[in-house]
């Protein structure tokens, strides 16, 4: 590991999440509140310029791998020409994208020209109705086609998210473990966390080992090891299978004692820990003629800041006020 950016825990964070937008074309259930919320104006974020002039920042400090998170990032203008951007960096080991897919059919190949290799796409459910029901438009059959377009044109890992929720998509826990059987995706199973005001409330998590068990009656469930481009994910293979599942069990089994990340958000706060609302701002430093140094040191600091693991009991209340959108996840 190289770079500067070690915090107290002696982690090592070498992976920036950049929110590009808190703007979304769906609403779903575990991530927008009730009723309307505060749209972020054109000025409140950050513009494409900023980004790349904070990232380059981050790079010198230590920072090589990039995922552009939103919202949803295709939703706002320009977005694939950052990606793009960001692609032709020689530092940056690895830029990505999580997208809803909702936009995906439609830009996959421009995606991919501008050398994105690797991205990640939430759905929820594979039955048209229930999409619809958890996020607010009947868009499945498009995201569905996003999915395989994307991996006609060769995309690879596809990964598949899945928020595993009590009582609205458990049901589908089976097809989607076998989906990894035939098709080359991760499917990965999803802790809810209580994240801001959602629709959805902390009982609605499903326990992992509950769906590892249930998936486990496919076939025998072969653990594959972590690469370097890997997140949270536990990862197994189905005996046989072409793709694989995961589990990202934020609160059942915390990851945080190897977390590398720190979260750029859409408004320009540096956020060092996706549970916890501590942040330090950076848009006004960057827009009243600071420094590189100057804007380096918010860096360290926001480092500094990381909490040594979130503080979210298992089945617990959210101590995080913040929104999803503007996080990015
Ligand atoms: P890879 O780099 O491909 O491993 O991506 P990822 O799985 O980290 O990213 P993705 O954007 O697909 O997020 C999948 C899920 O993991 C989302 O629910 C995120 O909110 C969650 N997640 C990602 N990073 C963290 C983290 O540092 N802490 C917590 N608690 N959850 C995270
Ligand atoms: N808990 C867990 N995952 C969430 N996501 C959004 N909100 C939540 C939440 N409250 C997921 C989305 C997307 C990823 C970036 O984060 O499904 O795949
Ligand atoms: Fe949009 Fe993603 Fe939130 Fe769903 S989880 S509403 S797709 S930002």
């Amino acid at each position: 590991p190289v770079g500067e950016l070690v915090d107290r825990e002696k982690r090592h964070l070498n992976y920036l999440r950049v929110s590009i937008t808190d703007r979304c074309n769906l609403r779903c259930l575990y991530c927008v509140p009730e009723g309307r919320i505060p749209k972020l104006g054109h000025d409140d974020i950050l513009s494409y310029e900023e980004i790349l002039r904070l990232i380059r920042i981050g790079i010198r400090l230590g920072i090589r791998k990039v995922r552009i998170t939103g919202g949803e990032p295709l939703v706002r203008k320009g977005a694939i020409d950052l990606l793009g951007r960001l692609a032709r960096i020689p530092e940056l080991k690895d830029v990505s994208l999580t997208t809803n897919g909702v936009l995906l059919a439609a830009n996959a190949q421009r995606i991919f020209d501008a050398g994105i290799r690797r991205i990640n796409v939430s759905l929820d459910s594979l039955n048209p109705e229930k999409y619809a029901q958890i996020t607010g438009y009947h868009q499945f059959n498009r995201v569905w086609e996003g999915i395989q377009r994307a991996r006609k044109i060769g995309f690879a890992p596809i990964k598949i998210n899945v928020v595993a929720m009590r009582g609205i998509n458990d049901d589908e826990i089976l097809d989607f473990g076998r989906l990894s059987i035939d098709h080359p995706f991760h499917i990965r199973f999803i802790e809810y966390m209580p994240i801001g005001n959602s629709r959805t409330s902390s009982t609605d998590q499903i326990l992992t080992p509950e769906i590892q068990q249930m998936i486990a009656t496919i076939g025998e469930l072969i653990p594959v090891d972590n690469g370097y481009s890997d997140g949270p994910a536990r990862r197994f293979r189905i005996a046989g299978a072409r793709g694989e599942v995961g589990f990202i069990s934020a609160l059942s089994h915390h990851f945080c004692s190897h977390c590398n990340r720190l979260r750029l958000t859409a408004d320009g706060k540096l956020r060092a820990c996706l549970l916890s609302d501590h942040h330090e701002p950076v848009k006004e430093v960057l827009r009243n003629g600071g420094s590189d140094e100057q804007i380096a040191e918010i860096f360290r600091t926001a480092v500094r800041q990381k909490a040594a693991r979130h503080d979210l009991c298992p089945n617990g209340f959210t101590t995080v006020k913040d929104q999803m959108q503007g996080i990015g996840g």
